[in-house]
């Protein structure tokens, strides 16, 4: 597949999803990509970062997802230590394939591996700035004019192999507004500011399931971790004082 996800002269938009379900109803949004992010070891697996995430875990959430999403572009979110080699980046981005994705995202300049890649046809999505795999802890990157530089230089360089598309996270948005002034491929920021060609966000973030997780460019669009409290109370009272299930819940 060949993305071209400038074509319309608009901002992208790109959210994760981890299973059939909310993929589905992402599917009727008509959003540009769907990833498949290794943040599934947070919002799903309950682990403190992305560390442990492993391929098996990847592949089977995909294959979720790729059965809901039947319009959108998906990419897999290739997991730590799943790219060491060339070798096995090969098989691993094809195991994403086979499993639904059109692409598959790689955290970091890796060179090799990703030439590799995209000589047999693989779409990637680049990522840098904020690279949790590798991450010590989640902070701003780039605000050093060194880092910031090394940061420019990452994504110059992908964007020279042929990445379709740079993941930009958790920088200055001056350093993003250069960044996607300096390149072609469309950039996808999150915490990178308002000069990206696009944004992302994690889905279960955005949608407010845990109200713990709060960093500054995290915008709730709704708070459905209480919504589901409310019902789930709701449920509970309703069973244990035998108003549910009333007539009409039940079959006669
Ligand atoms: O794993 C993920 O969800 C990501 C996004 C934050 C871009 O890499």
């Amino acid at each position: 597949m060949k993305f071209d996800l400038l074509k319309e002269k608009r901002k992208i938009v790109m959210l994760t999803a981890y299973d059939y379900q909310m993929a589905k109803i992402l599917d009727e949004t008509g959003i540009d990509l769907i990833l498949v992010g290794d943040s599934l070891g947070m919002v799903v697996l309950g682990y403190g970062d992305t560390k442990k995430v492993t391929i098996e875990d990847m592949i089977y959430h995909t294959k979720a997802v790729a059965r809901g999403a039947k319009n959108t572009p998906i990419v897999g979110d290739m997991p730590i230590n799943s790219c060491n080699t060339v070798e096995d980046a090969l098989k691993n981005a094809n195991r994403f394939l086979e499993a639904g994705a059109q692409g598959v995202k790689i955290e970091g300049n890796k060179p090799e591996v990703i030439k590799a890649l995209l000589d047999k046809g693989i779409p990637i999505m680049g990522h840098v700035g904020l690279l949790p795999q590798t991450a010590e802890r989640y902070r701003l990157k780039g605000k050093d004019k060194a880092e910031g530089e090394k940061i420019l230089k990452d994504a110059m360089e992908l964007d020279q192999f042929g990445v379709f598309t740079i993941v930009l996270e958790c920088i200055p948005e001056s350093l993003a507004k250069k960044i996607t002034e300096s390149i072609e491929a469309p950039t996808i920021g999150i915490g990178a500011g308002r000069y990206c060609d696009g944004q992302v966000l994690v889905i279960n973030d955005m949608l407010g399931f845990d109200e713990d997780f709060s960093p500054k460019y995290l915008k709730r669009y709704t708070y459905l971790g209480r919504e589901i409290k409310k019902a789930i109370v709701k449920f509970k009272e309703e069973v244990l004082n035998e108003t549910y299930p009333d007539g009409e819940h039940t079959y006669h």
